[in-house]
């Protein structure tokens, strides 16, 4: 189990901690008796958390605001991960998206946000992914106490996105990432496991200005606490990767599958659908 037994000094940081997936993944860690450190930007979110968490589960639960995709932000949670001997688990949930075409995006307005995804959902996550290994690995050596990475990647991870080009291939990079440097770490007492969920109701509809989850039917749009536990499960248990209900697993499988040449064009068709550009979380 590399995800080592709870424990008052058994602690995980959690990034994205503040809403939605990184916030049910906090829950999910405390309501199985793991003290927590939940980093984000927006304090008030980050301090009410903490203080569910430590009514419901009566352990630790510490804030630390920071901006992941300024270098001061990722240098002070960096420094957590690598100096905190308590910490045994790192979940990398922060991220965000931008709906639209490249072309449309080419202003400076769009050009500031599609760099500040690639900041955070690839510079900081492969920052902090790289600081968790070394460290987790020499706390594994030195007190034979296992550790354990879980890295919130997505089910646009496994295709070419038109509309959605940057995000989807910031989690390519997510993915392919995690997964070999899971297979690097065999043995080591540390694990990696990613977790690629598709739609799932979080602060993803007010941040993105679309309705397109309102009208997803409910069976492709799942719940981030389902999406927590089966996270959390996976990290617990060691495992590779995790994509979590039916649905997502057949898209996951059809992405990794479809000829290149018969999605591109259907996906470029079907992208207006999205109702133009915005954030996507
Ligand atoms: N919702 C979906 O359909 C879906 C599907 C697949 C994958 N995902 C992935 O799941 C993860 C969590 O997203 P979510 O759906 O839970 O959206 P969310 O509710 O909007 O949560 C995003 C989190 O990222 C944090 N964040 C954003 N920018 C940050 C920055 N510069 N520095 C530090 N933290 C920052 C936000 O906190 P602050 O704003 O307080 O900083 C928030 O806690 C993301 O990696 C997303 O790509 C989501």
């Amino acid at each position: 189990m590399p995800l080592p037994p709870p424990g008052p000094d058994a602690h995980v940081l959690v990034t994205g901690a503040s809403s939605g997936i990184g916030a049910a993944i906090a829950r999910t860690l405390a309501a199985r008796g793991y003290p927590t450190v939940l980093v984000a930007r927006r304090e008030e979110a980050l301090v009410e958390l903490a203080r569910e968490l430590r009514a419901v589960s009566g352990l630790t639960a510490e804030v630390r605001v920071a901006d992941l995709g300024a270098d001061a932000g990722r240098d002070t949670v960096r420094e957590v991960v690598l100096t905190d001997e308590r910490v045994v688990g790192v979940v990398n949930a922060a991220g965000y998206g931008i709906t639209g075409r490249v072309l449309d995006l080419a202003d400076d307005d769009g050009r500031a946000a599609l760099d500040g995804l690639v900041r955070l959902n690839v510079q900081a996550l492969h920052d902090l992914t790289v600081a968790a290994v070394g460290a987790l690995v020499r706390r594994a050596r030195t007190t034979a106490r296992t550790g354990a990475i879980l890295n919130v990647s997505s089910i646009t991870a496994f295709q070419p996105l038109p509309g959605v080009a940057s995000y989807a291939a910031s989690k390519a990079f997510v993915q392919s990432f995690s997964e070999a440097v899971h297979a690097e770490l065999a043995g080591s007492g540390v694990s990696l496991t990613t977790l690629s969920p598709g739609l799932t109701r979080t602060g993803f509809a007010d941040a993105a200005d679309t309705d397109a989850f309102d009208r997803a039917p409910d069976l492709v749009v799942g719940d981030a606490a389902d999406v927590a536990e089966a996270g959390v499960a996976a990290m617990a248990a060691g495992h590779r990767s995790v994509v979590p209900g039916l649905v997502n697993q057949l898209s996951a499988a059809g992405g990794r599958l479809a000829p290149r040449t018969l999605l591109l064009p259907a996906v470029n068709a079907a992208m207006d659908w999205f109702g133009g550009a915005g954030r996507l979380e």
